[in-house]
């Protein structure tokens, strides 16, 4: 697979200030550097990236309750998500999904949290921001991947770019993906 990631239960709930002296812990980790090898950042809409011995990388974080996750990437943009499973409106998945994505699965609660996590996961890997649109990524689960219908020749990718999402093993009760874009889907 063309990125890593890391899992951690926390014994509690961290700031924001531990959550990226973590990040930066981990992903240095994970890169086989020092931590002061390692500069992570922020643009404009809150998206991570970084650069490892000055090299640019492509980062993803996301934490529900005190368990926290990140994924890297040298090669390809990258998102994760994990999302504590837990009682939802199933009436919310009218608004994220498409026609297609809602005749694939049965509607319960664990299949919202797949849905919600490989969604978030998409969202964050475009980058594009979360008013972007969930409907305008449509998961297909046979073959474990996403099209990004539109919206997304702003980043210089093709229209229609795939990617693809993988769900990991995740701490009892959570639901964890990372969704990363294939190399030769950009322009
Ligand atoms: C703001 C948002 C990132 C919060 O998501 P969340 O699930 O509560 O939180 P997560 O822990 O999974 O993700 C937070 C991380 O996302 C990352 N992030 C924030 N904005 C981002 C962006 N525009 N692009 C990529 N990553 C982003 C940051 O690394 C952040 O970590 P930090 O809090 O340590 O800075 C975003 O997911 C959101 O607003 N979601 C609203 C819910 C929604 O409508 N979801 C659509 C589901 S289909």
């Amino acid at each position: 697979m063309p990125y890593k990631y890391f899992v951690r239960i926390q014994d509690q709930i961290l700031s924001p200030n531990e959550l990226n002296q973590l990040y930066v812990k981990e992903v240095a980790t994970l890169l086989n550097l020092s931590s002061g090898e390692v500069r992570i950042e922020k643009d404009a809409d809150g998206m991570p990236f970084g650069f490892a011995q000055e090299k640019k990388m492509f980062l993803s974080f996301s934490h529900s309750d005190n368990i926290v996750a990140g994924c890297v990437s040298q090669s390809c943009p990258v998102g994760i998500d994990v999302q504590k499973i837990r009682p939802v409106d199933l009436k919310v998945l009218n608004k994220i999904c498409t026609k297609n994505e809602l005749t694939q699965l049965d509607l319960n609660t664990e299949n919202f949290f797949r849905i919600w996590t490989i969604k978030e996961a998409a969202l964050k890997c475009t980058g594009l921001g979360f008013q972007y649109g969930a409907k305008k990524l449509e998961i297909n689960f046979e073959a474990q991947t996403v099209l990004a219908t539109e919206g997304v020749e702003k980043l210089n990718w093709k229209k229609n770019t795939l990617l693809r999402f993988e769900e990991l093993s995740a701490p009892q009760g959570y639901k964890l993906v990372v969704v990363f874009r294939l190399s030769a889907q950009a322009d």
